[in-house]
């Protein structure tokens, strides 16, 4: 699924200047020129109510602080996700915390339901594996988001357990089945090829 990376600096690490490329979308660090964009994406209560940090109303001013914060953010590698050449979500890793690096998306509500999410999630936990030495990746899915769970158990995820958390939109704390993916599993799976089955 990760078919190139075009390394734009010497060292990925910190600054996720880098472009992924995958099968339908290309993956690239979001600038300034890229608010309007995101705004218009993010303003969603469906996407709000499903990624913890997103505040809703999502305001041009969010964009822009977010854009700046991440741009100086070495602890977070984000990615805009693009799709013939527009816009369509976020994909990020952070590595705030050093024994739990976490994966997070959100896609523009127009954007579901074509593998998009999966398809993304994929070209970042590559990156990740490839670039950065840790044994495991955490993610996160409210319980009551199937769309998320089914996006992690596809990209080699186990479930480990339910934690509460607040989410910025709702203003309140609800449960979120946690997953983790372990570098062993990723390489296993990574390395399955096809088999044959020949009748005898
Ligand atoms: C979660 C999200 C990224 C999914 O994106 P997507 O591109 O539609 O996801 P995909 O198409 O790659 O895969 C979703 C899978 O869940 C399944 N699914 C979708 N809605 C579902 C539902 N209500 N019940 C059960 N399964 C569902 C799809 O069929 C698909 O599985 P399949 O490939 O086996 O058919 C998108 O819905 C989103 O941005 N939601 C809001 C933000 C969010 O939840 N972020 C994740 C929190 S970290």
């Amino acid at each position: 699924m990760l078919q190139d990376i075009q390394i734009q600096t010497p060292s990925l690490r910190g600054t996720s200047s880098c472009v992924l490329e995958t099968e339908r979308l290309t993956l690239r660090r979001p600038t300034l020129a890229d608010v309007k964009a995101i705004t218009h994406l993010a303003n969603n209560r469906r996407i709000a109510e499903n990624t913890r940090r997103l505040p809703h109303p999502y305001l041009q001013e969010h964009a822009v602080e977010f854009v700046r914060a991440k741009a100086t953010d070495s602890s977070e590698t984000v990615f805009l996700i693009e799709h013939n050449y527009s816009p369509i979500g976020m994909v990020g890793i952070d590595r705030g915390e050093p024994d739990a690096p976490e994966l997070g998306y959100w896609l523009g509500v127009d954007h579901w339901g074509r593998g998009f999410g999966t398809e993304a999630a994929r070209a970042a936990i590559d990156l990740f594996f490839e670039e950065f030495d840790a044994e495991h990746l955490v993610s996160g899915a409210r319980v009551a988001n199937p769309a998320s769970r089914n996006i992690l158990e596809k990209c080699g995820f186990q479930w480990c357990g339910v934690e509460l958390h607040r989410f910025e939109a709702l203003g309140y704390s609800t449960p979120v089945d946690r997953f983790r993916l372990t570098r062993s599993v990723w390489a296993s799976l990574k390395n399955w090829g096809s088999s044959t089955r020949k009748e005898r």
